[in-house]
């Protein structure tokens, strides 16, 4: 896996010391207030489990699973939920974490819906950002890092399944995905 990397964009001490400060926030902010933490799976699982366990208020847990239509490395903004949520979230604020926001076009999606489902309030929190390269406007509360327009892996981020485990953000070698 490793040589298939052009370099570590983020490290695994950087990424940790960003998910305190960001757990940080989000417990001073919704501080007495009840939370629906919203995982998408599945680029979104090794962050949000790093997450939760630095935030320090109460919390509810659960996962979306979704597949947008597209390219491997492009999405069409056309979404299909493949597993939907457990819990109820009318009357309270979702808090979505995503691993990547790239067009926007998934999150616009998915933030429709959680309002068509009765959510009070939906924050975003995502680990990376593309902001060159979005199409939707999408307004985000808590933001880990702004990368280029590159393709990255890792942290939970794949490339056709592959590279989720390894513990850092790097770029992907463009042999490796052509
Ligand atoms: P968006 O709808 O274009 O914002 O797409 C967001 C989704 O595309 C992310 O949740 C990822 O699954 C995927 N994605 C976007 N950029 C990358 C990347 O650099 N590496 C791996 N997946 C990516
Ligand atoms: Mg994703």
């Amino acid at each position: 896996m490793l040589n298939d990397m052009k370099e570590v964009l983020i490290s695994e001490e950087k990424i940790a010391d960003k998910v305190t400060e960001l757990a940080t926030q989000i417990s001073s902010d919704f501080n007495g207030e009840k939370l629906v933490v919203i995982g998408v799976l599945k680029g979104a699982n090794v962050f949000v489990a790093d997450l939760i366990r630095k935030i320090t208020i109460p919390i509810a847990l659960d996962f979306m699973a979704i597949s947008s239509y597209g390219s491997s490395t492009e999405s069409s903004g056309v979404v299909k939920i493949l597993k939907d949520l457990d819990e109820d979230i009318e009357g309270h604020n979702v808090l979505v974490v995503e691993d990547i926001i790239d067009t926007g076009l998934t999150l616009s999606y998915l933030s429709e819906y959680l309002k068509s489902r009765g959510a009070k309030t939906i924050s975003i929190c995502t680990l990376l950002d593309k902001p060159d390269r979005r199409k939707a406007h999408i307004d985000v509360r808590y933001k880990g890092f702004d990368i280029p327009d590159e393709f990255v892996v890792g942290y939970g981020i794949d490339f056709n399944e592959k590279y989720r485990n390894l513990p850092f953000v790097g770029i992907l070698k463009e042999e490796a995905y052509q």
